[in-house]
């Protein structure tokens, strides 16, 4: 498995075949969120629910299985001290940006499905729905962005 993720990738960047999964998985997972909206705004909750329940868990596993690591490695060590790089700004910008979708975006995804305490149950959904959708579209972008920063004409890319 190890072998397999690690193998070059098949957009023909410098990336590895992880980094180019992770790429396309970001995009699908960014789609399904658009078609749970879609969902919302024809008064489809109950398949929106599931729907988003999906894209939100889907994104929280591959952001922990793909992105961590890779963040520890090779960013972390630079912080702050590098601070002012393209690489080392742009990607740290992400990991912030993306740190608050997932956590926002995991509480609201809870919320829609009645499993916070009273106290945290908010009730103007649409709102809260629209700030973690805005941010997780947010945090894609700074994705895409990371990953040309990193693959695309970088004379030294990070290679595992
Ligand atoms: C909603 C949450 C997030 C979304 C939608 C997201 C999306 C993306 C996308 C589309 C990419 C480009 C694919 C790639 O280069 O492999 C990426 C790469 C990356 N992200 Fe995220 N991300 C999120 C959260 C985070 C967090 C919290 C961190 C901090 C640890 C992080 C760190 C990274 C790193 C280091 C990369 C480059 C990794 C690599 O290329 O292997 N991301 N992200």
């Amino acid at each position: 498995m190890n072998d397999f993720l690690h193998r070059p990738g098949f957009f023909g960047t410098s990336a590895n075949f992880a980094a180019d999964f992770t790429l396309v998985m970001m995009i699908l997972i960014a789609a399904l969120f658009s078609v749970g909206v879609f969902l919302a705004v024809k008064k489809k909750y109950e398949q929106h629910r599931w729907v988003q329940t999906a894209a939100a868990s889907l994104n929280a596993f591959m952001v922990l299985w793909m992105m961590i690591l890779p963040y520890r490695d090779f960013v972390a060590p630079g912080i702050p001290a590098q601070l002012g790089e393209k690489f080392h700004a742009i990607t740290t910008l992400h990991a912030f940006v993306g740190f608050f979708a997932l956590t926002f975006g995991l509480f609201v995804t809870l919320r829609g499905n009645g499993l916070v305490p009273k106290a945290l149950k908010f009730k103007n959904y649409k709102l809260f729905m629209r700030i973690a959708y805005g941010m997780y579209m947010l945090t894609t972008l700074l994705g895409i962005w990371v990953y040309l920063t990193w693959f695309v004409n970088n004379p030294n890319p990070p290679t595992y």
